[in-house]
């Protein structure tokens, strides 16, 4: 079909609703890619098992809640390819392959990874399985031989390890691999509505694509600004202050948003009118989601077709690359002649 575009892989894993992080982060990134390149979007299941391996009765909901927020942001399998991860057994293959490539003190000096080990305060009774997620994102990443893959930032040292797996076995075996090249998008951390952190829905400081109206307006006169400003009349920060963080990226009106910050730092404006506003322009660049999403769900029925249809898409391209893994490997393939 898209025979001469390159190939981008990158995906989330279905583990509950997307939120405005995940929109600046990646989403808006892939949206502007999917045309120019040949997209393969990934949903991570086996992923979700790497943490949530006692949830897996959540997991088939999940699954259709992050594609009805693909859809709603106007990701479009028409364009490009949404597949399931556990759909396509060459990615478990070869994450057995090039584990041999990686050494387990290489995985565990990951800082995402720390990260999540100790956030899930794991302790040293993590399992083989999250030890290797970065090994299975790398085999998502070089199954299908892709040039880019867009991410936030938090997911570079893995993107790092599939370039570095990718040079190992290239020069260990044979030269099949490109080295993946990371896109980092402008906001790729947006902090949550408690000022404190990332938005993250463990953290419960998330505005959620599929929030309505009404609860982004009490999210945004929730959210936390200046602490130093106890009224009105003290003059603000503006710098680092979240709910102008937020305007900056939803207020197109640079205008008034200037007018907002000149006042801010006089304290010249109350808090209230700055976020009633912030709420506004968020709702003003939720509301084509919300419509889409209202028509995704009358036709709930497309999503498993998408989602397979995506996947047998997708195995046409890792089945033929499976085989010159293992023919760099000298490993049989399916086409080797037995005598
Ligand atoms: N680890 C990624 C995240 O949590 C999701 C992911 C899995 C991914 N496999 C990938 C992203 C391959 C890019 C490419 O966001």
């Amino acid at each position: 079909m898209k025979k001469n575009k390159e190939i981008l892989v990158t995906g989330d894993r279905p583990t509950g609703n997307l939120h405005l992080g995940h929109y600046v982060g990646t989403l808006e990134n892939r949206l502007a890619l999917q045309d120019s390149y040949d997209c393969f979007f990934l949903i991570a299941d086996l992923h979700m098992l790497t943490t949530h391996g006692d949830r897996v009765s959540e997991l088939r909901d999940n699954i259709d809640e992050l594609v009805i927020d693909w859809l709603s942001v106007g990701m479009d399998p028409n364009k490009s390819c949404f597949y399931l991860q556990s759909q396509i057994p060459e990615i478990t293959e070869l994450t057995v392959l090039i584990s041999m490539l990686c050494s387990v003190s290489r995985v565990q000096r990951i800082p995402t990874l720390k990260e999540k080990i100790s956030d899930l305060n794991l302790n040293e009774n993590y399992s083989l399985g999250l030890l290797s997620y970065p090994v299975l994102m790398s085999s998502d990443i070089l199954i299908f031989n892709a040039s880019k893959v867009p991410v936030g930032e938090d997911q570079l040292s893995h993107v790092e390890l599939a370039r570095e797996l990718a040079r190992k076995f290239n020069s260990h075996y044979k030269e099949v691999f490109k080295e993946p090249e990371p896109l980092i998008s402008k906001n790729s951390r947006l902090v949550g509505i408690d000022g404190q952190s990332k938005m993250s829905k463990s953290l419960n400081n998330c505005i959620y694509l599929s929030d309505s109206e009404i609860e982004v307006n009490k999210k945004v006169m929730k959210m936390f600004t200046d602490p130093n400003r106890t009224s009105a009349d003290i003059p603000g920060r503006v710098e680092g202050n979240p709910v102008f963080v937020y305007h900056d990226i939803f207020n197109s009106n640079k205008e008034e948003l200037k007018d907002f910050k000149d006042r801010y730092r006089k304290g010249k404006i109350g808090d209230v009118e700055i976020k009633k506003s912030l709420a506004k322009n968020i709702n003003q660049f939720l509301d084509p989601i919300r419509e889409r999403r209202s028509k995704i769900l009358k036709n709930k029925g497309e999503i498993l077709d998408i989602i397979f249809e995506g996947s047998k898409r997708a195995r046409e391209i890792t089945k033929n690359n499976i085989e010159l893994i293992r023919e760099a490997m000298n490993l049989y393939t399916s086409s080797s002649d037995y005598k």
